[in-house]
């Protein structure tokens, strides 16, 4: 059983319009909405690759409503923890040159309480068979050790965990030692404080230190230039594939998705890194965080090379 977990989801809502005129009127030509935040994202990734998944964390109000009726038209499971505030809305404005501006909305301040009937809800579901996905930042004013606390419990229950996260929440998670890990190359080089742009050499020697501290599988993406799989002695590198780019916006989070469904049907290491590179290269070619279709994923596997380091 996959779990994904999003601590701050999100209404994404598009607009778009020919020119954003700052302080005047703005023409609306079309507006579109999804459920969002990247728990959310894999969750949808994972059914769009044939898989199950139980999206889970904190929703409130219309907004909140509006996200879990989204799943179930997906059919996705969903088991949230509701909150008296309304979860927020991003806007992204698009005009017709390409340019994007954003507006990002704070989300609900989370109480302790509720965070405890989270922990509660995840530990009846965790298991030998759970996988728990933690993707995404958390709300203001929560605790950024907040993933390290949940690894912890579900580790107590045997439960395994994938972990997607950057800034703070990655760095005081990586003591608790999830099981997988996926961080992009620029989350990587400031846990690590390089301070440059890392060689392949620092990048793979992160990846063996992540391994040494406990941690199974690190999966290290690199956008355009490809990326890095490590697992037990199978470390290897496969460039990006040459798809027709729409929008990189998620790509990480279908690579995440791709990820644990491949821990669900017991892929090996090179099956499941051929996987994570086919789906996250399909998820380029969609618009937004949009998942690619299995056919297209089927087609970019066989198109994904491999190398051995
Ligand atoms: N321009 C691209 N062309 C082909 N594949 C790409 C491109 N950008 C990303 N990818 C694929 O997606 C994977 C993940 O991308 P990236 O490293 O940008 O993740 P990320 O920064 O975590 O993304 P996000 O958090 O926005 O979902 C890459 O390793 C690569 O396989
Ligand atoms: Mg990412």
């Amino acid at each position: 059983m996959i779990i994904t977990v999003t601590l701050n989801p999100a209404i994404d809502k598009t607009l778009e319009t020919d020119r954003l005129v700052s302080g005047g009127l703005n023409r609306i030509r079309n507006v579109h909405s999804d459920a969002g935040g990247k728990g959310i994202n894999v969750s949808k990734t994972i059914r769009e690759l044939g898989g199950e998944s139980i999206a889970t964390g904190f929703l409130g109000g219309e907004s909140g409503k509006i996200i879990s009726s989204a799943l179930n038209k997906r059919g996705i499971s969903n088991d949230f923890i509701w909150v008296g505030n309304e979860t927020r809305t991003n806007t992204k404005v698009v005009e017709d040159d390409g340019t994007v501006t954003e507006f990002n909305e704070p989300g609900p301040v989370i109480a302790e309480e509720q965070i405890e009937q989270l922990l509660c809800k995840l530990s009846e579901w965790a298991g030998k068979n759970t996988l728990v996905v933690l993707s995404g930042s958390a709300p203001r004013g929560m605790d950024t050790y907040i993933y390290a606390r949940i690894i912890r419990l579900l580790h107590e229950r045997g439960a395994k965990v994938l972990l997607d996260a950057d800034g703070e929440l990655f760095s005081k998670s990586f003591s608790s030692r999830p099981d997988m890990m996926k961080p992009n190359r620029m989350e990587l080089e400031q846990f690590a404080q390089y301070g440059h742009h890392a060689s392949m050499e620092e990048l793979l020697c992160s990846s063996r230190e992540f391994r040494d501290a406990g941690t199974e599988t690190v999966l290290i993406s690199m956008g355009a230039e490809g990326a890095l799989f490590a697992r037990g002695a199978y470390e290897a590198f496969a460039p990006a594939l040459p798809v027709q780019i729409c929008s990189t916006v998620g790509a990480g989070d279908a690579m995440a998705a791709a990820l644990a469904f491949a821990w669900e049907k017991k892929f090996g290491a090179e099956e499941t890194f051929r996987l994570c590179m086919a789906v996250s290269a399909g998820a380029v070619m969609t618009n937004g965080t949009k998942p690619p279709d299995r056919g297209t994923v089927d087609r970019l596997m066989e198109k994904v090379s491999i190398s051995r380091i």
